[in-house]
């Protein structure tokens, strides 16, 4: 799928953009040119000992910034696929700083847009969040204007040979400032801060993002914002699996936070269809047959009224299961 292929990661340096960049030069050695597009030469130089471009000829640290969108036109020279990864994640750095988060992840993706509609790029997948459903922090605000902006961006693309789609999931274990990492430090001192007890976050694997990613840039017709089906776990049961010893002290919930997150609303269920192993929301315009859509994928449309949080979810993460989970993905030696 992506031998003779250029690629652009913005974002590459981050979580998801190195799990990405692993998958793509193990997978595809034909790959033509994979781009790594962010600010921090720092990141860039410290990936470029993990991934050194003497190993990999196909590799290009690009320092740019997505604000800058002279900058991103010249990355997308030649450039077939983007993955548009960067962005402020953080909640309460956004809620402080909502005009820097408006700028990179708004105006990001914006620049983004324009940059692939000035050039030759004909697939491009946008990362959401499930902060974006719904939202009621600034972070998630601006990844949904950021996920309508792509959506519509496949309504403005005139004849150009282009698709825009948007893959969406919840938390990634042991990505840049999550819990697990977060708790692990925080083991030794003998106490685990929980912010609410009931608190549940959706779940997934960096492999499993890299593979929805992978599978939106394949089989998008443009305009799908992808789901996965993934299991939820308790916050509680993370200090548990981290921790059994630690004192657990409530906090209190945090400015912009939820109890659950929810990937799809009841309002979304109108047009949201089960392809098997994930959801797909379709857009409200497209220019592709439905029908052909649906038959393609063997689509079913989900019941009105359906809706998707970590909080009823039906598949859950057990203590045990998510000790075999940090073992397996993040951290070979842990016991407890
Ligand atoms: N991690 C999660 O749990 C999670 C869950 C759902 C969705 N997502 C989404 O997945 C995507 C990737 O997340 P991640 O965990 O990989 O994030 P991350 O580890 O924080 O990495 C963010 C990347 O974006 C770059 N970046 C930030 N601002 C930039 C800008 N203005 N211009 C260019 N590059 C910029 C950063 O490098 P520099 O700072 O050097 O520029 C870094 O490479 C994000 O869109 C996020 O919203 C993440």
């Amino acid at each position: 799928m992506l031998n003779n292929k250029s690629i652009l990661i913005t974002g590459g340096t981050g979580s998801l953009g190195k799990e990405l960049t692993k998958t793509i030069l193990e997978n595809w050695p034909d790959v033509k040119r994979l781009v790594i597009y962010s600010r921090d030469e720092q990141k860039q130089f410290q990936m470029a000992q993990e991934f050194p471009e003497s190993k990999y000829p196909a590799i290009r640290y690009f320092i740019g910034d997505v604000r800058d969108l002279e900058r991103l036109k010249r990355a997308f020279n030649d450039i077939d696929y983007v993955i548009h990864a960067a962005a402020m994640k953080h909640v309460h750095i956004a809620e402080y700083n909502p005009d820097e988060c408006v700028k990179t992840n708004i105006g990001g993706a914006e620049n983004v847009i324009k940059a692939c509609l000035s050039s030759n790029v004909t697939r491009v997948v946008a990362l959401s969040t499930d902060k974006a459903c719904a939202p009621i922090n600034l972070y998630g605000a601006t990844k949904l204007t950021s996920d309508k902006l792509f959506i519509a961006a496949n309504n403005i693309k005139g004849k150009q040979n282009i698709k825009f789609s948007v893959v969406r999931y919840g938390n990634v274990m042991g990505s840049n400032g999550s819990v697990i990492p977060f708790f692990m430090n925080k083991k030794q001192e003998g106490v685990l801060p929980i912010t609410d007890p009931n608190m549940t976050r959706f779940n997934i694997s960096l492999k499993g993002g890299v593979d929805m990613v992978l599978h939106a840039l394949d089989e998008a017709w443009g305009g799908e914002l992808f789901v996965p089906k993934i299991p939820s776990y308790k916050i509680t049961d993370v200090a548990e699996a981290i921790g059994p010893n630690c004192k657990q002290e409530i906090v209190g919930i945090r400015p912009g936070e939820k109890i659950h997150e929810e990937m799809i609303t009841a309002s979304d269920s109108f047009t949201t269809y089960d392809l098997g192993k994930y959801y797909v929301i379709l857009p409200q315009v497209t220019n592709w047959n439905l029908d052909e859509y649906i038959s393609n994928f063997n689509a079913k449309k989900v019941p009105v009224g359906f809706y998707y949080n970590s909080g009823d979810n039906e598949e859950w993460e057990t203590v045990d299961s998510l000790r075999g989970l940090i073992k397996e993905h993040l951290y070979p030696d842990f016991t407890v």
